[in-house]
């Protein structure tokens, strides 16, 4: 754990100067290659991943080939869950620190796939590739109807402490509401619930996740709610209107939604 830090850190500090190597020794313990580095094939698979959670890389159609094992391997092991745990103690001292109205109606917006469900089960297979391979809808649905996607324990973590404090969930999915009855068997059946609301993409609903998610929640808003934190894996959760008084990032590198 501690060397891995070392290791990223050394990476990200280091330059591409080759000969300072010689005068400043942690280049030297730079990751060169194969599985243990993560730069392959020109592609560093660490700076993609990076782009990709900044927002700076936006409407990526798939994982680069040569990242699909750095992804993997990011999903799998221990990082990623490291990682949304960070985000979700940062949620919880937020959400803990908050004077609440005491009235019912402070609300907190909670994407569903990839944020309170994952579909990690689906995307480790070797005809899906980690989002290496072009995504495939009536894969993903065959997936979703069988209504096996695990939870994702930091956010559950989250999920429970926020009913504890009389934060009322509000569960906001771009997934279509065909898949209403199976996915809220999933959500009983991995342990949430409890919520205010759960909203899916019905036939009117058109456009892009972002602006849908604006508009459900702008009606959230219109109906008396506030909503005090918003916690996605797309930007497209956490931009838009009334995206809440703060909005919490959890990672996934696997794939893109606008
Ligand atoms: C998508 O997945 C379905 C179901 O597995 C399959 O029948 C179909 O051939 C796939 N489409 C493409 C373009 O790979
Ligand atoms: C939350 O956001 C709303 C709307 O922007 C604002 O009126 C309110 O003061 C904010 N609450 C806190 C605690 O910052
Ligand atoms: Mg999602």
């Amino acid at each position: 754990m501690g060397l891995a830090i070392f290791l990223i850190l050394a990476t990200l500090i280091s330059t591409s100067d080759a000969e300072s190597d010689a005068f400043n020794p942690i280049h030297l313990l730079r990751p060169r290659s194969g599985s243990g580095g993560h730069r392959v094939e020109g592609l560093d698979c660490l700076s993609w991943r990076l782009a990709v959670e900044t927002n700076n890389l936006q409407s990526w159609k798939a994982v680069p080939e040569s990242c699909e094992n750095y992804v993997g391997n990011y999903m799998l092991g221990k990082q990623y869950r490291h990682d949304c745990d960070v985000v979700a103690d940062a949620a919880i001292e937020y959400a803990k620190s908050l004077k609440l109205g005491g009235d019912g109606k402070d609300v907190w917006v909670f994407d569903i796939d990839e944020t309170t469900l994952s579909n990690l089960p689906y995307y480790a297979r070797t005809d899906v590739q980690f989002g290496a391979l072009p995504y495939n809808g009536t894969k993903f649905d065959e997936w979703v109807a069988e209504g096996k996607a695990t939870a994702v324990p930091a956010v559950q973590r989250l999920y429970k402490t926020l009913l504890s404090l009389d934060i009322k969930p509000v569960f906001l999915t771009g997934g279509s509401d065909t898949f209403k009855d199976i996915r809220t068997a999933n959500l009983y059946a991995v342990g949430y619930h409890s919520w205010l609301k759960l909203i899916f993409k019905g036939e009117a609903d058109k456009g892009a996740a972002l602006l849908y998610k604006s508009k459900k929640r702008t009606e959230l808003v219109n109906q008396g709610y506030r909503i005090v934190g918003n916690i996605g894996d797309q930007w497209s959760d956490l931009l838009g209107d009334n995206a809440g008084n703060r909005t919490f990032k959890v990672p996934d590198p696997m794939y893109y939604i606008g």
